[in-house]
């Protein structure tokens, strides 16, 4: 039996590396799952979502931390556990500094890494920051490859990774595999997002965090909002704050005061997926929420100037609007104005990033490469 690591550091992380864990339980690989708690809170709040609890944790988050310290404590961290606990595989997954210091850590003990989402690429190094150098560091490092769509895999064949095919598979992202099942739960959303939201009228659904926005986009992107509201009187808006104090002053700063923007923690992860259900417009510069966006058919402004996930925008489901006040007020009110927009949406084909079976390609993946060395 192969002794695997799953590495998860922060809300993303544990979301959509949730399903793979699960997946490969039910296959009986002996998992362990190690959390370098970069996020604290939020990490483990998406991590109970799927009934995991990790099995080591660092612990290493402080306020308002520095990449440089993120990055030497989980490489001290995932170090010393590898030194103890022999592995035959590590996964990590996607761009943090999480995913990136936990694949140096293994590369320095010769320990094969497999990069769940791999492939993305911006190809700008400062958008998102530092997310891009981290996915390219990832999978230079990385033995196996779960590319989420084909263009993730040719970005990867076109680098010159020595990819095969019994290393490089295109399996979707294994986010659509946690939405799925958490529809499939049909669970009410709590009581209090059902207080918060009491409101039957139209419904904007906000989430921002990304640390190339700090301070001037993302005042810009609140002032945005307040523009919106004064245009639209029957409109409310819930923003779900990132624990990150740096975001929550611009936010509250800026929005605090107003009485049609609810201001509230991060949500579980069923009730961020019923909000996205009973919005009418999602603002975001989220990179699982384009995906998710994408599987529910809402229409999603993506509030960064560049996305390495272009299937959402070529599908005509999410429009790239940077972070200009003007040009997300212009496009929000036109998609809130214009009734047939949703309609239009669920005639858009399938979901460009999975159709709920990731996890369990990543896990052929796995047992194939073991098959054939
Ligand atoms: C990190 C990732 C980013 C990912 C995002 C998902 C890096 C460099 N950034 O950004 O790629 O998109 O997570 O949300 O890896 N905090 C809490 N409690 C929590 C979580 C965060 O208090 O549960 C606060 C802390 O003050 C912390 C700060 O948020 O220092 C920033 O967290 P950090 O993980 O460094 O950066 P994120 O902006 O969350
Ligand atoms: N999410 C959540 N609760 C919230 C906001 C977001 O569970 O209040 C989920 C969301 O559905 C998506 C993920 O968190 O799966 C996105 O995390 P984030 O935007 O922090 O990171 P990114 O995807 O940009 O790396």
């Amino acid at each position: 039996m192969k002794n695997i690591t799953c590495i998860v550091g922060t809300r993303p992380e544990a979301i959509k590396m949730a399903p793979v864990i699960l997946a490969l339980r039910d296959d009986r690989f002996r998992v362990t799952v190690l959390s370098t708690g970069q996020h604290s809170h939020m990490l483990h709040q998406a991590l109970s979502t799927f009934r995991i609890t990790a099995d080591i944790d660092l612990s290493i988050m402080q306020e308002r931390q520095t990449l440089d310290a993120v990055t030497a404590k989980v490489l001290q961290g995932v170090g010393y556990f590898l030194d103890r606990a022999e592995q035959d595989l590590v996964l990590v997954h996607g761009d943090t500094t999480t995913t990136m210091a936990a694949t140096l850590a293994c590369f320095y003990r010769h320990v094969p890494v497999g990069h769940v989402e791999a492939g993305l690429r911006s190809h700008d190094l400062d958008h998102p920051f530092p997310e891009e150098a981290n996915r390219i560091i990832t999978d230079r490092l990385s033995t196996l490859w779960f590319a989420p769509t084909e263009r993730a895999a040719e970005n990867l064949r076109r680098e010159g990774l020595p990819v095969t095919e019994n290393s490089l598979f295109i399996t979707g992202n294994t986010v659509i595999d946690a939405l799925q099942a958490t529809i499939k739960q049909k669970r009410e959303p709590s009581a209090h997002l059902q207080r918060a939201m009491r409101h039957q009228g139209p419904l904007v659904l906000m989430t921002a965090h990304r640390r190339e926005s700090w301070g001037k986009p993302l005042e810009s992107i609140c002032h945005a909002i307040g523009d919106i509201l004064e245009a639209r009187a029957d409109l409310q808006v819930l923003i779900p704050m990132h624990k990150n104090p740096s975001v929550r002053e611009t936010i509250q700063a800026i929005l605090g005061q107003d009485g049609r923007v609810t201001l509230c923690e991060p949500l579980d992860y069923p009730d961020f997926i019923w909000a996205m259900n009973r919005c009418d417009l999602i603002l975001s510069d989220s990179g699982g929420v384009q995906e998710e966006a994408a599987g529910l058919k809402k229409p999603l402004l993506v509030m960064r100037n560049i996305s390495e996930r272009p299937e959402a925008m070529e599908q005509g489901t999410a429009e790239l609007v940077g972070t200009s006040r003007e040009r997300i007020r212009e496009a929000a009110l036109a998609i809130l104005s214009d009734e047939s927009y949703r309609e239009r949406l669920l005639n858009r084909g399938a979901n460009p990033f999975g159709d709920g079976s990731a996890s369990k390609r990543i896990v052929q993946g796995i047992r194939r490469y073991y098959e054939r060395r």
